[in-house]
């Protein structure tokens, strides 16, 4: 193992772990971190990818690369009047975000050792691990749950990887894929307990500080289904503000469905845990996670930063979907959530009307069926 990589530390029993393969929660059941350091600002100018900020990565070294981060930030209005700014993530290698904490997570992986990966998704996360394991020459077998969109399925057989469709809720098969590592001993690759994952979720943050000029925006909006972008760009802006490059943090605004809202519920009812639900089909399939891991460090998150948590109906996702559409911008469902939210936000007298608040655009159009 690298000496290099900073140890696993129990959320909440405080205590270390040297990171090994088939390590993925403490021996509490409790979630593992990374200790908070403060970003170290040092962007490397001929590197066009998110390796340019290799001094703000946990992962010691420039790990292989398909080209990811430096997605396009633009502004909605086509008259470029607009405060509202597009992150056009689906310009990523494999068409969404995850490949940010992907690239992460396989490089750990080869670090530590490992022939072959497990890794649990809604579609997006899998078919970036599968991409970054081809690319680093090792094997995966992504767990999805049955009805996961053909495409995506297609994407990560496409990129030699074995898919194994769960019946059954999300949650389902995050547990199968933990059965599965437990069997065989293979590294877990999951984006939602593998700390290292954030360190890929956290460039969002740090792309964005650089390309309005080395300053943060007054709002994040972000969707949040297990929180993988709402945990890594905080810890982003976190690291930033610690190092004293800026002097207060975007507020967040955690974006989830009606139909599928436990961290809305929880923030709504003042609790500090989420309380998981049933979900119901949503054509936002990619935040369909009825009991999020993380929930409770969603929740800390958005009142730290004195954002909120909303919800947007099926007709407002697929609205916004299309209004994105006739601005030339093509995303999946999923990836029309955020703004969805956004349009709303934005009416004049709302707390969310002033500055600059930016929305990612997670996931590919070409990736949904219709
Ligand atoms: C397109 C898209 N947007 C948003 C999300 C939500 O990410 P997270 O579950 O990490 O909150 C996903 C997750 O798969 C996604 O695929
Ligand atoms: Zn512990």
């Amino acid at each position: 193992m690298s000496a290099d990589l900073p140890a696993y530390q129990c959320a909440s029993c405080g205590r270390s772990h040297v990171p090994a393969a088939g390590r993925w929660r403490c021996d509490c059941g409790g979630l593992l971190d990374l200790p908070p350091r403060p970003i170290s600002w040092n962007p490397r100018p001929a590197d066009h990818t998110l390796w340019r900020y290799q001094d703000a990565i946990a992962v010691p070294g420039r790990a292989f690369s398909l080209g990811e981060g430096m997605t396009p930030l633009v502004r909605a209005a086509a008259d470029g009047t607009d405060r509202t700014l597009l992150k056009v993530e689906y310009a990523s290698p494999t068409g969404s975000f995850k490949d940010r904490g992907a690239v992460m997570l396989v490089a750990l992986a080869r670090l530590l050792g490992a022939r072959r990966l497990v890794a649990d998704s809604s579609g997006n996360a899998g078919t970036a691990v599968a991409a970054y394991a081809a690319r680093a020459g090792l094997a995966a077998e992504i767990f999805v749950p049955a009805g996961t969109s053909e495409k995506k399925v297609q994407q990560i057989r496409g990129h030699g990887a074995e898919v194994t469709a769960v019946p059954g809720s999300r949650e389902d098969t995050a547990r199968a894929a933990a059965a599965r590592v437990a069997e065989t001993a293979a590294f877990y690759a999951s984006h939602v307990y593998n700390p290292y994952f954030y360190e890929g979720t956290k460039t969002y943050a740090l792309e964005i500080f650089e390309q309005l000029g080395q300053a943060a925006p007054a709002t994040l909006v972000l969707p949040a289904g297990n929180g993988t972008l709402v945990i890594g760009a905080y810890l982003g802006f976190a690291g930033l503000r610690s190092a004293g490059l800026i002097d207060r943090l975007p507020r967040i605004v955690a974006v989830q469905a009606e139909r599928c809202a436990p961290v809305a519920r929880a923030f709504a009812a003042g609790r500090a845990e989420t309380v998981p639900v049933e979900p119901a089909p949503t054509v936002a399939e990619g935040i369909a996670i009825g009991a999020p891991a993380r929930g409770a460090r969603m929740l800390e998150i958005v009142r730290a930063t004195g954002g909120t948590v909303v919800t947007v109906a099926e007709a407002e996702v697929t609205a916004a979907r299309a209004a994105l559409a006739r601005r030339g911008f093509w995303v999946e469902p999923t990836g029309a959530v955020a703004y969805a939210a956004a349009r709303r936000l934005r009416v004049p007298g709302s707390p969310y009307a002033e500055g600059e608040l930016v929305v990612p655009l997670c996931g590919s159009g070409l990736k949904a069926p219709g």
